[in-house]
C-alpha cells in the first residue's frame, strides 16, 4: 500500500525538504474533513464569488496584491495559466534560460517564439543566478517581445533586481511574470529579501507548499497590476487548473495566511535560521552559500572546497542522521527550510554537518562545469520526425526532446538545439555525479530523441 510505502520511507526522518508544513500536525490537522464539492453554500474554484473569493481577498490583503488567486496544481497550472493570459499565439516571449520546464512547455502549447536570457552562473556555486536589467532591455528592443519571463527566486534562493527589470520591461511596454515559486515567504519577514509582489512585476506565481506549511499542490497567483486581465487569467486557469475545488488544499492555503496574518511566526523562524549560520561558520570545509541579496531560507551547504561532493554529502545525512535534504549538484546540498521546521530539527541538521566536516579535507581544484549555450537549429516548437539514437551516436544531431537535471528542472537541451558535444560531455559530468537526468521522450542515458534535419 502506498500509504505504508511512504511511512517506511519517512518514519524517524527529519525533513528538510518541501512541502513546507514539515509533517506538523499544527498545519495538517483536519483538512481532510473538508474535502467538500460545490455544494449548497460552497463556491466556484473557477468564478469564486463565496468563501473561495473571501479566502483569496485574505490572501491578497497579507500578500499585498491587486488580487489572488489560489492554485491547486502548484506554481505548474500558474505558470502555465499566467503565460497564456498574456500571449497570443505566435507571439515572441523572452524567458530565462533557467526557468522551469512549466514556463517551456508553456511556450511550446502557445506556439510561442522563444528568445533566451541567460541569467549569471556562478561556477563556484554551479547554478544560475541573477538576471541582469540591461540584458531584458537589449532582449527586448532585439526581439520586440513583449512578455517576460524569468525566476526569482531561483531554487538557491538567489533574487534578481526585479526593481529595475520591471522598469526595463514596462519602458519597452512589456509585461513582466516572476515565477516565484519559490518565494511565497519573501516580504513577510525583513529577514528575507523583497517580494517581486510589491517590486513591480505584473504576476508573480508562487508554491505556497514549498516554503510556506501548505500541502502539495498549494500555490498563488498573484496579480500585481492593472496591465493583466483578470478575465484572461480565469479562461486559462479554467483549462490548466481541475474543474473540482479541491477544499484540503484551499484550506490549507487559507489556514497558513490566517495564522500569518494573526501571530508573528517569522521572528522565532528568522533566530533559528540565524542561530544556524552562525554555528555553520564554525565549519571548516563545508560552507553556506550566501550573496548580498540572498533568501537565507535555503540552506545551501557547498562542498567544492571538501574532498565530497554535494550527492554525496546528500546521501550520508540520510544514511547515517536520517535527514533528508531537498536536492544535490555536484558542488552543493540544499536543505530547504520553513517556519515550521523545529529547533530539533537545525540541531540536528547542524551536528551532522560538524562531524561529517570534522573527517573531510580540503581541495585544491574543484571541478567547475558551466552548462555551454546550445545552439537553436530549429524553434522550440518546430514539428518534425523524431528518431531514438543511442547518446553515444547523437554528437552534432539536433535534440527533439527536453533533456534536464531533476530537480531543479530546468531544460539543459531543449528541442532543436545542437546537441554539441560540450552539451553531451556536461550531461554526463551531472549524470555521472549522481544527478537524477530526465528525458521527456527518450532515456536518458541510453537513448535520445533527435530531430531529423531539415525535416
Ligand atoms: C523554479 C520553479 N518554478 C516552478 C516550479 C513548479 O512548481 P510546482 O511544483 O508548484 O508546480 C518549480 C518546481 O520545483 C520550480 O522549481
Amino acid at each position: 500500500m502506498l500509504e505504508k510505502n511512504i511511512k517506511k520511507i519517512t518514519d524517524g526522518v527529519y525533513p528538510f525538504h518541501m512541502p513546507g508544513h514539515k509533517r506538523q500536525k499544527e498545519w495538517l490537522d483536519g483538512l481532510v474533513n473538508f474535502d467538500i464539492t460545490e455544494i449548497t453554500g460552497a463556491d466556484d474554484l473557477h468564478a469564486p464569488s463565496g468563501i473561495i473569493k473571501d479566502a483569496q481577498i485574505r490572501a491578497a490583503k497579507l500578500f499585498g496584491t491587486v488580487s489572488t488567486i489560489f492554485l491547486s496544481g502548484g506554481s505548474t497550472a500558474g505558470i502555465l495559466s499566467g503565460i497564456s493570459a498574456v500571449t497570443k499565439r505566435g507571439d515572441g516571449i523572452i524567458i530565462a534560460r533557467n526557468c522551469h520546464k512549466s514556463v517551456y512547455n508553456a511556450c511550446l502549447i502557445n506556439g510561442l517564439k522563444v528568445t533566451y536570457l541567460y541569467p549569471s552562473f556562478k561556477a563556484r556555486l554551479g547554478a544560475y543566478c541573477e538576471v541582469s536589467p540591461s540584458d531584458v532591455d537589449l532582449a527586448m528592443k532585439q526581439s520586440g517581445a513583449k512578455t517576460v519571463v524569468i525566476t526569482s527566486p531561483t531554487y538557491e534562493g538567489v533574487v534578481s533586481d526585479i526593481k529595475t527589470i520591471a522598469k526595463t520591461v514596462h519602458k519597452n511596454s512589456g509585461i513582466l511574470i516572476v515565477d516565484s515559486a519559490h518565494g511565497a515567504h519573501l516580504g513577510l519577514s525583513d529577514y528575507f529579501p523583497k517580494s517581486a509582489r510589491a517590486l513591480g512585476a505584473d504576476i508573480v506565481i508562487e508554491s505556497a507548499h514549498k516554503t510556506l506549511p501548505c500541502l502539495t499542490g498549494a500555490a498563488m497567483l498573484h496579480v500585481c497590476s492593472h496591465r493583466v486581465s483578470y478575465a484572461e487569467l480565469q479562461s486559462a486557469l479554467g483549462i490548466y487548473e481541475t474543474s473540482s475545488p479541491p477544499y484540503p488544499i484551499l484550506c490549507s492555503l487559507d489556514r497558513a495566511v490566517t495564522k500569518i496574518a494573526a501571530e508573528d511566526l517569522f521572528t522565532p523562524y528568522k533566530k533559528r535560521l540565524e542561530a544556524f549560520y552562525t554555528a555553520a561558520k564554525d565549519l571548516k570545509h563545508l560552507y553556506l552559500f550566501e550573496s548580498a541579496d540572498f533568501d537565507k531560507g535555503k540552506l545551501v551547504i557547498c562542498t567544492e572546497r571538501a574532498n565530497i561532493t554535494g550527492f554525496e554529502l546528500k546521501r550520508i545525512l540520510l544514511e547515517k542522521y536520517k535527514i533528508e535534504t531537498e536536492m544535490a549538484m555536484p558542488n552543493y546540498t540544499l536543505a530547504m527550510t520553513s517556519l515550521a521546521d523545529t529547533s530539533d530539527g537545525f540541531n540536528r541538521l547542524i551536528s551532522a554537518l560538524s562531524e561529517i566536516d570534522s573527517n573531510l579535507s580540503g581541495k585544491d581544484k574543484a571541478a567547475l562545469f558551466a552548462p555551454p549555450e546550445a545552439e537553436t537549429v530549429y524553434s522550440l516548437n518546430a514539428d518534425g520526425e523524431k528518431q531514438f539514437f543511442k547518446t553515444a551516436d547523437c554528437k552534432n544531431c539536433i535534440s527533439g526532446e527536453f533533456i534536464y537535471a531533476y530537480p531543479p528542472g530546468s531544460p539543459i537541451l531543449a528541442p532543436g538545439e545542437r546537441i554539441s558535444p560540450e552539451v553531451l560531455e556536461y550531461l554526463n559530468y551531472l549524470y555521472s555525479g549522481g544527478a537524477h537526468i530526465l528525458s521527456s521522450l527518450g532515456n536518458y542515458p541510453e537513448y535520445v530523441a533527435v530531430l531529423k534535419e531539415n525535416s
